[in-house]
């Protein structure tokens, strides 16, 4: 396939068959089942019980963890378990640069500031510019197991501890993911994970937080879960329990529908990421030679769950090639999934992030990074594009036709130009 002519230079494209060549979540019989019985059954779930309970159980068994609260979304996950942590105004947490935006801005409803720290050269939280973003307002960190790629927990959990510092995680990319044999979203004080449309365990719209912490748990609770959910789980004895009627005043539960497909969807799960894994490595074995483009690394003790495989662009060993052309060629090719990260990008250039007084009136004093203050988060994200990680076997030609176009692409680099 490499001999043949570029298809953006008019030449056949190499992968024929229409796209779409990934969707997500895969929908089974069983989950059309479910999601119908839950119709029948109740469309609103008020406190822990029915399919709720259900889903909260299931995933706190699959973590491993004391107490689950599933949510309407993974921001509100988000905001939920910041507001537990009782992160407040003027509190900072330091937050990776390169990460969807979620992971920060609920610290903006909290009258907390989200402190920007740059990543490494693998898109990683650099430890040196996160120690040197702490002041005596720093509270916590956030773990963001970016693509499914688990951070480094080892060193994480010491510079948290050394620091004094809470760990939290957001786990919207890593649900089943693994830092040597221990699921990632267990090790921080408490995790909040997505599971929106995409994500590796999918409700269509939906979140949760995990927690070992029974206080965290309640405030949890209190905030966005209030009356009845609060009167029955927070013991009456129990100083928070006289807020259980309004909680903090925010409704953020999860649909019950939405309950039902993610409950049907998570026995499946390990299949799915023992699938993605096998597929992940088959890919970045093909690609290992290609010139102009890197896999990740993936150290001994990660099990990723593959959210996408990010790969990394290197212009130089394609003459200078631009990355656009590159993948314009990639599409021309028929391999449609190719794409860049759109909103997973260095938050510091968001005018949110920039200037959040413009949006929100207590922040008028706030200034947000120097333009130059992140250049690893910019640098990645410059270089960066992802493939889809297919887990069924029926998939594996696919996977391979796109990485037979990689290489097609790169060996015509000099085509491009
Ligand atoms: C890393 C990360 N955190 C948080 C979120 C927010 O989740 P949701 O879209 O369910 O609110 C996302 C969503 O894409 C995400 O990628």
């Amino acid at each position: 396939m490499t001999d043949s002519p570029l298809a953006l230079l008019g030449g056949e494209s190499a992968v024929a068959t229409p796209g779409p060549h990934f969707t997500w979540p895969v929908i089974t019989e069983a989950d059309r089942e479910a999601v119908a019985a839950q119709l029948e059954a109740s469309v609103s779930i008020p406190d822990r019980s029915g399919v709720v309970a259900e889903l909260e159980d299931a995933l706190a068994s699959f973590l491993g963890v004391r107490h689950v609260v599933t949510t309407c979304t993974g921001t509100a996950a988000l905001h939920s378990m910041y507001a537990a942590a009782r992160i407040g105004p003027g509190d900072e947490v330091i937050v990776p640069a390169l990460t969807f935006h979620a992971t920060a801005t609920p610290l903006f409803h909290l009258g907390a500031d989200p402190v920007l720290a740059d990543v490494d050269n693998r898109g990683q939280l650099d430890l040196d510019e996160a120690a040197r973003r702490i002041t005596a307002r720093t509270r916590a960190v956030v773990a963001v197991h970016l693509w499914g790629l688990p951070e480094d927990m080892d060193t994480l959990v010491s510079f948290a501890d050394e620091h004094g510092l809470m760990l939290l995680e957001d786990g919207s990319h890593a649900h089943g993911a693994a830092w040597n044999g221990r699921r990632t979203g267990t090790f921080g004080a408490a995790a909040a994970f997505s599971l929106n449309g995409p994500k590796p365990l999918s409700a269509g719209e939906g979140g949760f937080v995990a927690t070992d912490d029974s206080e965290l748990y309640y405030r949890v609770l209190l905030h966005g879960q209030y009356n009845k959910r609060c009167h029955r789980e927070i013991p009456a004895t129990h100083p928070l329990a006289r807020f259980a009627v309004t909680g903090m005043g925010l409704k953020l539960r999860i649909h019950p529908l939405a309950a039902a497909l993610a409950h049907a969807q998570l026995p499946r799960l390990e299949g799915h990421l023992d699938g993605r894994q096998a597929i992940a490595a088959r890919m970045c074995a093909a690609l290992d030679d290609v010139p102009g483009i890197r896999g990740p690394h993936v150290p001994v003790s990660a099990r990723p769950s593959w959210y996408a495989l990010p790969l990394r662009y290197e212009p130089a060993e394609l003459g200078g090639l631009p990355l656009e052309r590159f993948l314009a060629a990639v599409r021309a090719e028929g391999a449609t999934e190719v794409d860049r990260p759109g909103s997973t990008c260095p938050l510091g250039g968001h005018p949110l992030f920039q200037a959040p007084g413009g949006l929100l009136p207590g922040y008028a004093d706030r200034q947000g990074p120097a333009v130059d203050d992140l250049p690893t988060a910019e640098h990645v994200h410059a270089t960066t594009f992802k493939l889809p990680v297919w887990h069924r076997e029926e998939d594996i030609r696919l996977a391979d036709a796109y990485t037979a176009v990689l290489a097609k692409v790169a060996s015509h680099a000099k085509d491009l130009l």
